[in-house]
Order: structure tokens, then C-alpha cells, then sequence
């Protein structure tokens, strides 16, 4: 299946372009927007994500979308699916995630896209379950899960693989979504 590109009231999410690298390397080079990640991406990693999730994008038929700004046509950052299957008791699962630019934190955008994307696993995909992680201190990204309304069992949390015993950011939090639980935005 051809992966849509969806529209909210304020954002497109769809493919990636070429031109789109730049602003997204700009946004993948911000300490504080990669505060929770291992470290800020060079260029080539930017660009080397953005061939990854295109990939996704033709082999699974979802991935992270570009989300752009329809007012200005901005790119403002991502939303949308990877797979989670590094071995955690909840794997191979389908995770949803998010990153923006800094300066357009705090708009709601990252639950507006978040949300289109879910109604497209839950009403397209068909998916039975969606899963959201994060290192534990990442507070603005959980309240994006609390405000999709995923709930969180702290029996799922996990120590994250690609982290080293003791690392401050290792341990991570599971929040579930399932179909069922599901409802649409008026
Ligand atoms: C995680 C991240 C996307 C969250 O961004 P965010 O802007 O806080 O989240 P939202 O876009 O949902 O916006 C919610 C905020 O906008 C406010 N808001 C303003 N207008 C709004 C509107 N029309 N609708 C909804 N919320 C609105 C909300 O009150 C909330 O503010 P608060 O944080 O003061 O409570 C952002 O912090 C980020 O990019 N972080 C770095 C990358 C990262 O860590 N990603 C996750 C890895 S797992």
C-alpha cells in the first residue's frame, strides 16, 4: 500500500525531498532537540536517517513522516512509525515517535501529527497495538504520550540495548496503545 500523506488542520505529513535535507540536518545537529538521543547527527547522518525512513516508507508502508507546516510550508520536524525489535519483552512491536524543532516546541504540532499518524495505524494499517518509548527523563515527550491517551505500566520498562550498563539514559519507559482503546478525534 501506497503510505498517504496525511493532513490536519495545521500539518502535512508526507514523504521526504531532497530539499528537505538542510532544514533537517539543521534540526538533527540541535543539542537540545538530541538532549535524550546519544548525540547530536552530522549531515551525512541526517541525510543517511532520511534514506532509512524512505526505505521504511517503501518496504513497510509507513515510517516517520516529514511533517510540514501548512501555513508556511516549513519543515518542522517528524512523526510517524519505526519497528521496535531489538529483543525487549514487547518486540517486534510498531512505535510511534516524534521530533521537532526546537523553536516550534510548545504548539501542540508533535500530538496534531501524532494523531493523524495513529488514526492511519489504527484505521488503515489495521494495526492491533502501537507502543511509544523513551529514555524515562524525557517528560515533554511522555506527556505527547499521555496526550495521545497511551497508558504506561511500569512492568513494560526496559533497559535500552544500544545504551551501556549504567548509563544514565538506559532505562526506558513503554507506553501501549491498542486498537481497541482507539477513539477519534471529534
Ligand atoms: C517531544 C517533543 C516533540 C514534544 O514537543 P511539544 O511541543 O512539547 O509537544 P506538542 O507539540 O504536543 O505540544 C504540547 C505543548 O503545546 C501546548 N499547546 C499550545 N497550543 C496547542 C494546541 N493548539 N494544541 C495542543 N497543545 C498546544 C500544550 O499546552 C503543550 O504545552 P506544555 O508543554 O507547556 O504543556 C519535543 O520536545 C522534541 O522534539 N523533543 C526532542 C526530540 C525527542 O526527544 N523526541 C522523542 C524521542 S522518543
Amino acid at each position: 500500500m501506497k503510505p498517504p500523506t496525511l493532513r490536519t488542520k495545521r500539518l502535512l505529513l508526507r514523504r521526504w525531498t531532497d530539499q528537505d535535507r538542510p532544514d533537517f540536518a539543521q534540526i538533527s545537529a540541535d543539542e537540545e532537540v538530541m538532549r535524550y538521543r546519544f548525540a547530536p547527527l552530522t549531515r551525512e547522518q541526517s541525510d543517511a536517517l532520511i534514506d532509512e525512513i524512505e526505505t521504511s516508507f517503501d518496504r513497510n508502508g509507513y515510517g516517520l513522516w516529514a511533517v510540514e507546516r501548512i501555513e508556511d510550508r516549513r519543515l518542522l520536524g517528524f512523526a510517524g512509525f519505526g519497528t521496535s525489535d531489538f529483543g525487549a519483552p514487547f518486540c517486534p512491536a510498531i512505535d510511534v515517535g516524534w521530533t521537532l524543532a526546537r523553536d516550534v516546541w510548545g504548539h501542540g504540532y508533535a500530538t496534531e501529527g501524532a494523531t493523524a499518524a495513529m488514526e492511519f495505524a489504527f484505521n488503515e494499517l489495521r494495526l492491533d497495538e502501537v507502543v511509544a518509548h523513551t529514555t524515562e527523563a524525557n517528560e515533554p515527550s511522555r506527556a505527547v504520550m499521555h496526550r495521545l491517551g497511551m497508558t504506561h505500566d511500569p512492568r513494560d520498562d526496559f533497559d535500552a540495548p544500544w545504551y551501556e550498563p549504567g548509563h544514565p539514559r538506559r532505562r526506558f519507559v513503554l507506553y501501549r496503545m491498542q486498537a481497541a482503546d482507539w477513539r477519534q478525534e471529534p
